[in-house]
């Protein structure tokens, strides 16, 4: 067993004995994704927002920052309810050192456009997982009117009234799909989004809008219409459950050979994911209130392409990577969402790993067992990855820069250790 040390508070790292499994019951926290693209929409409106369902994690927190910066009151309780009222704002600029914290931080630039008609935004920074551009957000905003500048890194967009329009976009990208339903939704007029993305997270922030007045159809679709409204009133909306956190402890119960109850999972929004499971060897079953994830035996090794929506998620492609790593056979995944996103294979390698990438394709050659090792999480995904490989290896491993991995996953420890897995680390508290 681990000695009782407990870790520094200043060092986010997390040590865990492999080889337990896991099992019992664990509930899915609120959508990191859904949440922060809720969150920025609220400040299209003048009225009061009662969130429900929001998760206790970094990115919360810094758009709560982001919120109270721009002249919003954003008031986050322990069991998750977030009260915004954001009638008040005072200011069109988002601060560029919340910016530079989180990518998601951009999806302020077309509500503060649409409400205040001039909006400025540092291009986010976020996770290293590859180029991300914010061009289609850039050319949706544009096409509705706005005159954009984006020099120095910086984003700068202006207009006196924003106008619906046709927009296309080249990649259904999820952000700018919400970037553009968000300013759409106080534009004169309709805009049809083309080639739109489908994923849950923006059709939760489409029945947002909708209940707070807003005029959207087609959202889960590839072509979303919004009809422009005045103005948007308040009301109170719970967020969708965390199909990526639902996801990460799915893989984990598969690597650990485990049985364990995901409460308020949504097989819906996991289809791609329930299927590679069952390819691979894991049952499982969707019920009415959550999902039974039960593995008896160890992984078969299958072949993984990610795609937007429905197609399987990038956000699940290092999880289950991890569990690949032990399967029998050899695994191929193709990444064609990110292209930096295998560098978590480097770290498994380490722990005794046989995967060797080319571009965007990586081959897992699957070996009986993982050891433990010192790893580090270099984006917020692959600290997840790092964590499912360890549950399951032989001996300690520690994983440093978990900072990354709190940003995103809700009481991550406690969470894991009810669970049954032998795991240290400072249980951060962020808001
Ligand atoms: C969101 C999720 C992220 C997830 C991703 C894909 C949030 C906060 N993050 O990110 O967890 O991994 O969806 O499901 O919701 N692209 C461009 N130009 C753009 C915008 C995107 O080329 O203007 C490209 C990106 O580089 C990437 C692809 O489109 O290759 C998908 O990106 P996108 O769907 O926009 O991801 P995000 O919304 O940033």
């Amino acid at each position: 067993m681990l000695g009782m040390t407990e870790l520094a508070p200043q060092v986010a790292k997390m040590t865990i004995e492999g080889g337990y499994r896991l099992s019992g019951e664990v509930s899915a926290s609120g959508s990191k994704n859904g949440a922060l693209a809720i969150m920025a929409a609220t400040l299209l409106v003048k009225g009061e927002i009662v969130l429900h369902n929001i998760p206790h994690i970094g990115d919360v927190c810094t758009m709560i920052d982001m919120l109270h910066a721009l002249g919003a009151k954003a008031d986050l309780s322990a069991d998750g309810v977030l009260v915004v009222n954001a009638s008040t704002i005072s200011q069109s600029e988002a601060p560029p050192d919340l910016v530079k914290k989180m990518r998601a931080s951009v999806s302020v630039l077309g509500p503060l456009l649409a409400r205040t008609g001039w909006a400025r935004v540092a291009i986010p920074g976020g996770c290293d997982i590859g180029s991300r551009p914010i061009d289609f957000h850039i050319k949706g905003i544009r096409a509705l009117g706005a005159s954009v500048r984006n020099d120095h890194g910086v984003v700068e967009a202006q207009c006196d009234n924003l106008i619906g329009a046709k927009v296309y976009l080249d990649f259904p990208s999820a952000g700018a799909t919400q970037q553009i339903m968000t300013a759409a939704s106080l534009a004169q007029g309709t805009t049809v989004i083309e080639n739109a993305a489908s994923e849950p997270e923006v059709t939760d922030l489409a029945s947002f809008l909708v209940q707070c007045g807003a005029k959207i159809q087609g959202a889960g679709t590839g072509t979303i219409q919004v009809e422009g409204v005045s103005h948007l009133h308040g009301t109170e909306y719970s967020i969708i459950p965390d199909r990526v956190e639902v996801g990460t402890f799915a893989l984990a119960a598969a690597n650990t050979r485990g049985d364990v109850f995901i409460r308020g999972a949504l097989s819906e929004h996991n289809t791609a994911l329930l299927q590679k499971l069952l390819e691979i060897g894991v049952a499982v079953r969707a019920e009415e209130t959550g999902l039974c994830v039960v593995a008896r035996r160890g992984c078969i090794a299958t072949d993984i392409v990610t795609m937007p929506y429905p197609g399987f998620p990038t956000d699940l492609q290092q999880p289950i990577g991890a569990v690949l790593a032990t399967a029998d056979g050899t695994s191929i995944i193709t990444e064609k969402v990110y292209e930096h996103r295998f560098k978590y294979l480097g770290e498994l390698n380490r722990m005794g790993a046989d995967t060797h990438t080319e571009n965007r394709t990586a081959v897992i050659r699957g070996v009986p067992k993982l050891h433990g090792a010192s790893v580090s999480a270099c984006d917020l995904r692959a600290g997840a990855a790092l964590v499912i490989a360890a549950l399951a290896a032989d001996g300690i491993t520690e994983i440093s820069d978990m900072e990354h991995v709190y940003r995103g996953y809700e009481q991550f420890t406690s969470k894991l250790t009810a669970l049954g897995a032998v795991v240290r680390a400072e249980e951060v508290c962020f808001c």
